[in-house]
């Protein structure tokens, strides 16, 4: 069933959002326009492309279940905080594939976004391929929009260029080189 017949889920979980974070829900609308362009420079089906841009809209959609005082912690978080803020990508893909088995795809990739290609990132240290592309894709738009705009723990905001240098510096290791290089091509399209 293509998701565009879960269509009318997605103002409620957008709207949850920002009621409880709009910090978060503008950030997950920027990271789905990057992911979007990113698919489509990889040639993904037409169907991938909608999954990937609704991964980028859904990724955060586990902060729900983390404490508002926590996502918003000046300073660092304690192992205990951190454990909290850890269970975020599992807990959106639970969410969405408790709504639909429709959500397959989507549910894959927000529980895989903080993945690493070097199989460092959690929840499940995956690596290389066997981090579902659509993961691989948000975790490059994730981390470009975190670098690129204030956040409450980190009032330094990098310049694109030099955001663009982190990802680059990542790639193969933090990141999927080929989806980088995907980013490099849209971002400097849109420079
Ligand atoms: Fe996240
Ligand atoms: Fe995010």
């Amino acid at each position: 069933m293509p998701l565009s017949r879960l269509a009318h889920i997605q103002p409620s979980l957008g709207n949850a959002m920002r009621a409880y974070h709009p910090g978060t829900a503008s950030h997950s609308v920027r990271v789905a326009t990057m992911a979007r362009a990113m698919a489509v420079e990889l040639t993904l089906s037409d169907t991938a492309v909608e999954a990937v841009q609704w991964a980028g809209l859904l990724h955060d959609l586990g902060k729900l279940a983390v404490p508002q005082h926590i996502l918003d912690k000046l300073g660092p978080l304690s192992e205990r905080e951190w454990l909290e803020v850890r269970r975020h990508p599992s807990v959106g893909s639970e969410i969405l594939n408790s709504l639909s088995t429709d959500f397959g795809p989507v549910a894959a990739a927000v529980r895989a976004h903080h993945e690493r290609w070097d199989g460092a990132g959690y929840p499940d240290g995956l690596a290389g391929d066997d981090i579902p592309l659509a993961g691989r894709i948000v975790a490059v738009a994730d981390v470009y929009d975190a670098l690129t705009h204030q956040r409450h723990y980190r009032p330094h905001v990098f310049a694109c260029e030099a955001a663009m240098a982190h990802l680059i510096g990542g790639a193969g290791s933090h990141f999927d080189d080929s989806v980088v290089h995907a980013f490099c091509r849209t971002h400097d399209r849109s420079a």
